[in-house]
């Protein structure tokens, strides 16, 4: 449970839902789920996925056809995957690891004890994502956070006071209060409800028209703003909104998106992408790890046992240092090192903005206006600071007032937030000290792993006098700042105010109809494409309609039953503005 889900309107069961759609989903006397179903483009790419007669067909003569992948995390990872059970032949370019921003580490210490520095948490409403956490086997578990059925006690400490509970019921009521707002801004002016139950009933008619009414006015406007401007908060008063800043919905603390674009926070919190969060056992990395390796069943033109890994004989091309168009109108990639190949399409899954950046990108591969796109484009940063302890020691309780003696910690400090991650009794345990977005994130960039420690350290021993968490700590400490790593220059996308059209054009790309053919055939995916960037969902649902692209490119189509992507884009894709 979160601070929202307490709430009955946020509760998925409280509001009427209609029948399940016609695939049947639902029907067993539930209320049907709510699934990532993007408002401004609600495809139901789960269904797609699972869908028999699978994602299309390419023209036999085509088998075994290369076509780059750029990136080796998710998205280009299930592109890749995809393209090659459609018989043709991805050739995967990775500048560091196979995993991008799944990317987990182990303690030297105790190589089984690991960290993962990018996605961590992955909310179930995420069904495209889990198609492929299924597909691999992969085990999950609830991720303990704040408030969290997993989590045994969560403290909130903001302004030096302290608040200790193991349910949300446990706080004082102006965190009630503070929820209570929320649910009514969100209510009064984003018609919260109605589009849970349309999402739930996946009518895409009734949340493209739910959506297309407020889009025109959101985008002009701040998360701040919005909240700022709400009947609900501004009766409620400045403490109010500042104590959402910082315990926030779901996760923790989201003031440091308070500048973003209201739309990027209601896409959020409409698909449920803020709860019931899960791990995966062992790390996320295993994700792309596994489809690495995977070898499909129900594959075109390839043999039985062929994987990713297998095409590649163990390893992906290097770095992309550039993209260009050959005489012959294919488009040529340049490795780092040299090496160069031509391919009828090309994939890029990573940042953007490294295609003006890190990678030597002729301009005339993409029309002005999705340069503009990519160039206006407002990445996060993120830190996240890891140390091992002996055990989940934790739990001891404190004999005096019968708590745990450690939380989960929200605090208004520029930790953040702290999270305590088990790996049972006994065993030794890791604590993610702070993770940090934005200015917070910004403020740890400069100082190295011991320092950052020492400073979280300090701020946690003034919220738990006593409690000698150095004591118990084992091996190095793991630290990251994506912002400083050139092969991602930032963490994820957050559209700020008035970016609404730049996300339209880099989205709605994959569909190169309308594109002179000098164009055509490079397609973007990932999670700064799709519209919800932070999240692995959007990593997958780009990546497939980049696969939808590649096939319609090469003279493929649909299957006839299963329309793409592509096929239902225009119909219900995001509206253009003036
Ligand atoms: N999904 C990530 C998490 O759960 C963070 C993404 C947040 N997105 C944002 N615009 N702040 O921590």
């Amino acid at each position: 449970m979160t601070i929202a889900t307490e709430l009955p309107a946020f509760d998925p069961s409280s509001t009427s839902t209609p029948p399940a759609d016609a695939a049947g989903r639902g029907t067993d006397g539930h209320a049907a789920p709510i699934t990532m179903l993007n408002p401004d483009f609600p495809f139901s790419y789960d269904h797609y996925l699972a869908h028999p007669d699978g994602l299309g067909s390419v023209p036999p003569e085509l088998y075994g056809t290369e076509v780059a992948v750029i990136g080796a995390g998710v998205s280009g990872l299930v592109t890749a995957y995809e393209l090659m059970k459609l018989g043709l032949r991805p050739v995967v370019y990775e500048a560091d690891q196979i995993g991008g921003r799944l990317r987990t580490a182990a303690f030297p210490a105790a190589p089984g004890v690991v960290a993962d520095l990018g996605g961590m948490r992955f909310p179930v409403s995420g069904k495209a994502f889990y198609h492929y956490v299924d597909l691999l086997g992969l085990q999950t578990q609830d991720f303990p956070n704040p408030l969290a059925e997993a989590t045994s006690s969560t403290v909130i400490e903001l302004a030096g006071k302290k608040h200790y509970a193991e349910k949300p019921g446990d706080l004082p009521l102006f965190f009630r209060e503070v929820a209570d707002a929320w649910k009514a801004a969100v209510n009064d002016g984003a018609k919260f409800v109605q589009m849970q139950d349309a999402i739930k009933a996946r009518d895409m008619a009734r949340i493209k028209d739910l959506w297309n009414e407020l889009l025109p006015l959101m985008d002009e406007q701040t998360f701040y703003g919005f909240i700022a401007a709400s009947d609900s908060f501004k009766k409620a008063g400045f403490a109010h909104r500042e104590a959402f800043g910082q315990v926030g919905f779901g996760t923790g603390g989201w003031d440091t998106d308070f500048p973003n674009s209201i739309l990027e926070i209601l896409r959020v919190v409409y698909t449920d992408a803020d709860d019931q969060h899960r791990f995966i056992r062992g790390g996320a990395q295993r994700l792309p790890e596994a489809l690495w390796q995977h070898a499909p069943s129900d594959m075109a033109h390839w043999p039985a046992g062929t994987s990713l890994s297998s095409l590649h004989s163990g390893s992906p091309r290097g770095a992309v240092g550039k993209i260009s168009r050959d005489q012959d109108g294919n488009l040529r990639i340049r490795e780092r090192w040299g090496r160069e190949a031509s391919y009828p399409a090309v994939v890029s899954t990573c940042q953007s903005w490294l295609l003006s950046t890190r990678i030597h990108t002729e301009e005339a591969l993409f029309p002005a206006e999705l340069w503009t796109a990519m160039e206006r484009s407002h990445y996060m940063q993120s830190s996240k600071t890891f140390v091992m302890v002996d055990r989940p020691f934790w739990k001891d309780i404190d004999p005096e007032t019968g708590n745990d003696i450690l939380s989960m910690t929200l605090t208004d400090r520029l930790n953040r937030a702290t999270y305590l991650l088990d790996n049972g009794p006994d065993q030794p345990a890791v604590i993610l000290l702070s993770y940090t977005w934005n200015d917070d994130a910004l403020k740890w960039l400069a100082l190295d792993a011991d320092e950052r420690v020492e400073l979280m350290l300090h701020s946690l021993e003034q919220i738990y006098p006593g409690v000698d968490i150095a004591g118990h700590i084992v091996g190095q400490p793991i630290t990251v700042s994506w912002e400083a790593d050139p092969n991602f220059m930032g963490a994820f996308k957050a559209n700020l105010p008035g970016h609404y059209r730049y996300q339209q054009r880099l989205f709605t790309h994959f569909k190169q109809d309308r594109l002179p053919e000098s164009q055509r055939g490079i397609f973007l995916a990932g999670d700064d494409v799709s519209f919800t960037a932070g999240w692995a969902e959007g990593a997958v649902t780009t990546g497939l309609n980049a696969v939808w692209g590649v096939v319609k490119h090469l003279g493929g189509a649909s299957a006839p039953g299963n329309p793409g992507p592509g096929d239902l884009l225009d119909e219900f894709g995001p509206i253009s503005l003036d």
